[in-house]
């Protein structure tokens, strides 16, 4: 198997800390065994997430330098408009402050109480938001996604005929809009391959439903659909952009993942549409020409798509990602196959098959993968379900640690750590206990909500 390599040299870096493990066991009690609550500085490699901690380039760092300041009409504002325009080809554009702002406006717009969102797989803000609005989540990812391991290159993909099935179950009008959510991050970054993506395209056409794309993880989407999938191979980055672009009515991302470390923005191509969202911005977000962003973010974002469409830049997660997956699955630790985008994703259902869903096994790995490692990963599975409106728990399809790999930010030396301490603790895993919650928040738990030991 081929080392991957870096196409970067890195010019500028943090200090690392890895605490002793008794300071260790401390920050875990007072976090409540809760990964998102400790202190990053009691952290040594953090794979929480990948949203906002990619590595920024230096011609990212000097475009912040020149970026226009002013409220109203800033240049920066409309290089930004303009970058998006020429890499998607649409013709409108919203900023937000980031991709839960884009969901809670498409949600207001387009979902209303008893309408459907059809949808590969949810994400958790997503589903909030629509679920606020009175609407209600179809999933709708083919079965293979749902399977831990496969050779299968698109796990992400929709199965048509389940579409078809909801479409009519509700009939048409009541469906608000579909959505396709591109390296489909809660079942392990899995990509969405350019056909499936062209045959969703033909039932919304058909039944004149509007599609929408979350792009949030487009970029290790592209590098899949190039690496994967034949009608892609002879294509430049930026043509498969294009090409997955043109299908939609709407894309809307984070681009605290796509470009840049800040921010987020929906490409329109409708003018109804778009003066229906638009009303919203200055509300919610800020004015029209920054929505909540900074303009160095901003200014950056328009040098990180332009950088997303080098494929030197883009495989560099995907790479790394398989190296600490492939290796883990030789040595028998369970992890989602075939590896994906975003991180590397331990399989807690397997990993500790002797805790119970309701002890949320994969909340009680990622604490104990931080206890004997100070990494930091994140809990993907029942933790991160919201219970139903009379309190049954939801459990979750997949029970999953997911330890990204932000861009551009770990070497491959860390990665061989992470592997060594993970491989550790699966010799270990039956001194690996169940969790139960003390304080649980009503609305998305598993960012604060406090666990103890069963
Ligand atoms: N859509 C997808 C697919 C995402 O992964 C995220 C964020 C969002 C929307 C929301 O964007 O965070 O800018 O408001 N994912 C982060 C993660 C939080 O850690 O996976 P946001």
């Amino acid at each position: 198997e081929a080392v991957p390599l870096e196409m970067h040299k890195v010019r500028i870096v943090q200090k690392l800390n890895l605490l002793p493990i008794d300071q260790r066991h401390k920050a875990l009690s007072v976090a409540g065994n809760n990964t998102f609550l400790l202190q990053n500085a009691d952290v040594f490699l953090d794979m929480l997430t990948d949203s906002g901690v990619n590595a920024m380039s230096d011609q990212q760092l000097a475009a912040m330098m020149v970026a226009d300041d002013a409220y109203a009409g800033s240049a920066t504002y409309t290089r930004l408009d303009a970058k998006l325009r020429e890499i998607f080809g649409t013709d409108y554009f919203l900023p937000a402050h980031q991709g839960r702002a884009c969901e809670h406006i498409l949600a207001k717009v387009l979902v209303t109480p008893g309408s459907v969102v059809a949808m590969n797989y949810h994400f958790t803000t997503t589903k909030a938001h629509i679920t606020l609005q009175g609407g209600v989540i179809e999933e709708l990812v083919a079965d293979v996604g749902l399977e831990v391991n496969s050779t299968l290159p698109f796990k992400g993909d929709i199965d048509v005929a389940k579409l078809e099935a909801v479409i009519k179950k509700y009939g048409a009008d009541k469906i608000a809009f579909v959505r396709v959510e591109s390296g489909t991050n809660l079942i392990g970054g899995q990509p969405v391959s350019l056909q499936n993506m062209t045959e969703l395209r033909k039932v919304c056409s058909h039944y004149g439903i509007p599609y929408v794309l979350d792009a949030s993880l487009l970029a290790d989407n592209l590098y899949f659909n190039k690496t994967r999938e034949d009608s892609c191979k002879n294509l430049s980055i930026r043509e498969i952009t294009r090409k997955v672009a043109d299908l939609f009515d709407v894309i809307y991302f984070s681009a605290r993942k796509l470009g840049c470390a800040r921010g987020g923005g929906i490409c329109i191509r409708d003018k109804e549409l778009y003066l229906k969202m638009r009303g919203l911005v200055p509300l919610y977000e800020g004015f029209l020409t920054y929505g909540g962003m900074s303009v160095r973010e901003m200014e950056a974002m328009v040098v990180g798509l332009d950088e997303t469409m080098d494929e030197d830049m883009i495989s560099q997660g995907p790479l790394f990602i398989a190296a600490m997956v492939n290796d883990l699955d030789r040595r028998g630790i369970p992890v989602i196959t075939p590896p994906g985008g975003l991180g590397c994703h331990l399989d807690a259902k397997r990993f500790v098959d002797h805790l119970p869903q309701s002890q949320y096994p994969a909340g009680a790995l990622a604490a104990a993968l931080y206890l004997v490692s100070g990494i930091r990963g994140m809990e993907r599975g029942t933790l991160s379900e919201q219970r139903e409106p009379d309190g049954r728990e939801v459990f979750a399809n997949m029970e999953l640690v997911r330890l990204a790999l932000p861009r551009r930010v770990f070497t491959l030396s860390q990665v061989k750590y992470a592997v060594d301490r993970i491989a550790w603790l699966h010799e270990n895993r039956k001194l690996i206990g169940g969790l139960e919650f003390i304080e649980e928040p009503a609305i998305l738990r598993f960012f604060y909500g406090l666990l103890k030991p069963v």
